[in-house]
This record gives C-alpha cells, structure tokens and sequence, in this order.
C-alpha cells in the first residue's frame, strides 16, 4: 500500500515548500518531493546568494566613502573566500530554516525525483535508486526552472558560467563579460564593477533591463556608465575562443572583447525533466513550460501546477501568491488568481530598481490619458545622509477628463533601498487608490519614502518640497 496524503508537492522551491507550508497550516497532510536541496534556486543559487553578494558589494561602495564620514578604514581589501563563506552561511541557515518549518507542520519530506503517474500517484526514486510511490487527493507541481544556455557558451564553471556557478567562482576577475541584461544580469554586472572588475554587459535588445519604465532604465545606465560598466545594446553574442587567461567574445558587427569571465544571464528555462510519467493528461508547451489555465489547473484532474515551470513571472514572491492561490481553491474558497500586471518588481543592483503596474507607456497604449510625476532623491534629507542621491520616484497616474490625476496606475522607483520602499506604493496601484486619497498619508521624516509622498502630492497640483 503506497502512504496516501491530502496533498503531494513535487519541487521544494519557494512555489512547492511555500503551498506545502501554506496548506500545512490550514491543516492538510501533505508530501514534499525535493531532488536537490529545499529552498530550490531562489534560496540556493538564486535571489538569496545573489544578494548576499551585492551587500558585500555595498560595503566596499560605503568602506570607499567611509573618510568622507571622517571614518578611516585602511587598509580596503575583498577577501573573496570570506564573502563566499558568508553567502554560504546564510544560504545554509535559510535552507535549514525551511526544512524546520516543514518539519514543525509535519509534512512528510521525500528526497528524491517525482514523476507523476496515473491516478495522481507519484513515484519518488532516491539518489540511491531506491523506489516509493506515494499518491495524494491532489498534486501540485512545482518543478523550477534552469538557467537558458546560449549553444556555444554552454557553462564550464570556470571561465563560463551560468547564475548557477556564479556564487562560486573562485575569485574576483579581473574582467567580465556579462551576456543579457535583464534582472540577473544587471545584478551581477553591479556585483562585479563594486568589486572591481571592468565590466562589460551584451544586451540583444535595444536597451538592458527591457521591462521596465525607460525613465527608469536611463537612470541605471546612467550609474552603471558611472561605475565604468560598458554596455552594448542591440548586440548578438557569435561565439568565443578560450585563451591562456580567459577567452575573447565575438559579437556583433565583427567587433570582440577578451576577458577572464563570461557570465551568461539570458533568462530561465522551465526544468520539467522526469515530471511527468505514462496515465496523465498534463500537457507541456513547445516552450517547455507545464501547461495550466488562469487558476494554475493542469490537464489532468487534481493536479496543479505553479512557479518557474508555468508561463508566468519566475519571481519568488510570484510562486508564493501562486502557491497561496492553489491552495485556496483546493480548500474550495474562490480565490482570485495572481494579477500580474500589479504584481511588484525587485531589482538588487546598483542603483535599485522596484515597481509596480503599469510604465507609462502600457498605460498609455492600455487607453489611458496620464498624469506623470518624477521626483529625484537629490533633494531628499535621507538619501543626501546616506550620500546615495542617484535615482527619482515616477507616478504614471490616470489623467481624469478636467485635468486633475486620478487613480495611482503605475509606481516606477530607481534609488537607494527602492526595493524596500515599494510596499506603500504596491499597496496604492493594487487598492486602485487616486492621488488624492493617497496624498492625505504621512511619511516619516527624514525618510527616502517622503520623495513617494511628495511624487503623489505634487499630482494634486500642489506641493512641499517638490
Ligand atoms: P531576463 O529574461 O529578465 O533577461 C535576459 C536578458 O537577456 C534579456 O534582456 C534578453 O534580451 C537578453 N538576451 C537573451 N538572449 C541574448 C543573447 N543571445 N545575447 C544577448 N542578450 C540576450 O532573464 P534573467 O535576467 O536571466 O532572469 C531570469 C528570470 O529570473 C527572470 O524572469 C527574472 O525576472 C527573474 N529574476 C528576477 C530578479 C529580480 O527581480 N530581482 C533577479 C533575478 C532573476
């Protein structure tokens, strides 16, 4: 007799160990099938160690300015194994932190691959070719995703590498070329010119970090041009040739750039491989991702799927609301599913990037008149403290037929600590709330989040500061 449970999960990310956890606590007996380590890539070679890095990029930019502060620090020096042990550290207290969790709810965790059968049964084979079949009431799936490879960069963990081995090369290089300059890529590019290396990024597109505002965009060239990042947009990686120290890139119109690291960040591919067995109707797309309708439903009866390996934003916080999403309608309560076109964006580099709903420019092709308001953290008290004064707040609010702004459509942030000052306006765009309702809100001062309150007020045709 296979153990039966209320629910089984394949994939221990933060879309599977987030609905076990959620449907957990709402009292189900659930299963948890993880190959690899729990926390999957966000806690593992994902969002937590590439942050982890950045901060250590952020104190060598405080440790520069530090006699600035009448602070002197001499001598200044990176001792990579250091900052990699402290990544590691952190990564382990996370991922123990998960396998406690679960264990405090008592689900039921299986090391090894899931691949689901008939009958919403799941065979779980062991690193050590041991076998169990496990079934539950539902399934959900929740397998991840891998990093795209480029056919001739394919990763060698030493001179080319993926986000995978990123966290653990095994020095500071001299030079780096960092191929796509979407989220990952602008990360490690604003890692590694912290750090000291001359970076150079290849963009496919016409301009690096393509989903976000332009206003936003320009702002991050503008300080990674600062920090001596080069960047080449519109350019088609060709190949590379290694040499004694490195390797030289071809790309573009015949031009090629030598450098001792390539760092290929070129987007995520959904990972389904052993998923699926004989007996079931889940269906996967030309693309590779599992295919689900607008609530995360297979196929196949019973069986969801959620996270990196469905066709939806491959962010963390994206798999949670999803997971949180599945659960709920397993428990039969009607919930909505995610709006992704409100949900919030976070990007750790230098300088950070957060927003959410629309840019101007969807909100202007959506059909909307716009009222638009940018304010620059130059003036702001707390930033000009922090000496961190690069940056604006952009409000894209609806523009009402007498002229006045009225519901908050999109908030745009580029600055320092952006990506902890979105909530308030995360919370305004999904409330649907208007300029004015949201103007009559304090902001603590001095605090960075004032240039938000001053952005809204100034919509209501008056202003303080701004
Ligand atoms: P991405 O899709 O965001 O960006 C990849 C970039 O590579 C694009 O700009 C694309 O035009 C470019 N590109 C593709 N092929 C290319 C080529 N042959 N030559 C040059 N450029 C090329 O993917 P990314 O940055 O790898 O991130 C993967 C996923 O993880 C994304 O969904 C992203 O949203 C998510 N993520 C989010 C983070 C955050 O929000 N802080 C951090 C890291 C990842």
């Amino acid at each position: 007799m296979s153990e039966h449970f209320d629910l089984v999960v394949i994939g221990g990310g933060p879309a599977g160990y987030g609905s076990a956890l959620y449907a957990a606590s709402a009292g189900l007996n659930v299963a948890l099938v993880e190959r690899g380590k729990l926390g999957g890539t966000c806690l593992n070679v994902g969002c937590i160690p590439a942050k982890e890095l950045l901060e250590t990029a952020t104190v060598v930019r405080t440790v520069k300015r530090a006699g600035e502060y009448g602070v002197i620090v001499e001598p200044k020096k990176v001792d990579w194994e250091i900052t990699l042990q402290r990544k590691r550290d952190v990564v382990a207290k996370l991922v123990g932190g998960v396998g406690q969790l679960l264990k405090g709810r008592k689900v039921t965790v299986y090391d090894g691959t899931g691949t689901l059968g008939a009958n919403r049964q799941v065979t779980v084979v062991g690193a050590d070719g041991e076998q169990v079949t496990i079934s539950g009431d539902v399934v959900v799936l929740a397998s991840g995703s891998v990093p795209r490879i480029i056919p001739g960069f394919e990763p060698d963990g030493n001179v080319v590498v993926s986000s995978d081995e990123f966290f653990e090369i095994p020095h500071v290089p001299q030079n780096a070329v960092v191929i796509g300059g979407g989220a990952i890529g602008c990360e490690f590019a604003s890692t590694l010119a912290d750090l000291g290396s001359r970076v150079t990024i290849l963009e496919a597109l016409p301009k690096i970090l393509p989903g976000c505002d332009p206003d936003i965009t320009r702002e991050v060239q503008r300080s990674f041009k600062k920090k001596g990042i080069d960047i080449h947009t519109g350019q088609q990686v060709h190949g590379h040739t290694r040499s004694a120290t490195g390797t030289t890139v071809s790309f573009g119109d015949g031009e090629s750039i030598d450098t001792n690291l390539v760092v290929v960040s070129v987007g995520r591919a959904p990972y389904t491989e052993n998923l699926l067995g004989s007996g079931n109707a889940v269906a996967v797309s030309d693309g590779g991702f599992v295919e689900v309708d607008e609530m995360y439903r297979t196929a196949e009866d019973s069986v969801w799927a959620i996270g990196d390996s469905i066709d939806t934003a491959q962010l963390a916080h994206v798999a949670f609301a999803e997971g949180i999403c599945v659960v709920k309608e397993i428990l039969g309560e009607n919930p909505s599913p995610v709006d992704y076109s409100r949900i919030p964006w976070a990007i750790y580099c230098d300088p950070e990037v957060a927003f959410a709903g629309l840019s101007e420019e969807a909100a202007t092709e959506a059909g909307y008149d716009v009222a638009i308001s940018k304010h620059r953290f130059t003036g702001n008290s707390r930033a000009m403290i922090l000496d961190d004064t690069a940056g604006m707040v952009k409000i894209v609010a609806e523009k009402r037929a007498d002229g006045t702004a009225g519901q908050i459509l999109g908030v745009h942030m580029v600055g320092p600590w952006v990506t902890e000052q979105l909530s308030g306006a995360y919370l305004a765009v999904n409330w649907e709330a208007t300029v004015d309702e949201v103007a009559e809100f304090i902001q603590p001062h001095p605090t960075l989040t004032e240039l938000f309150g001053e952005s809204v007020l100034a919509l209501t045709g008056r202003s303080l500061h701004g």
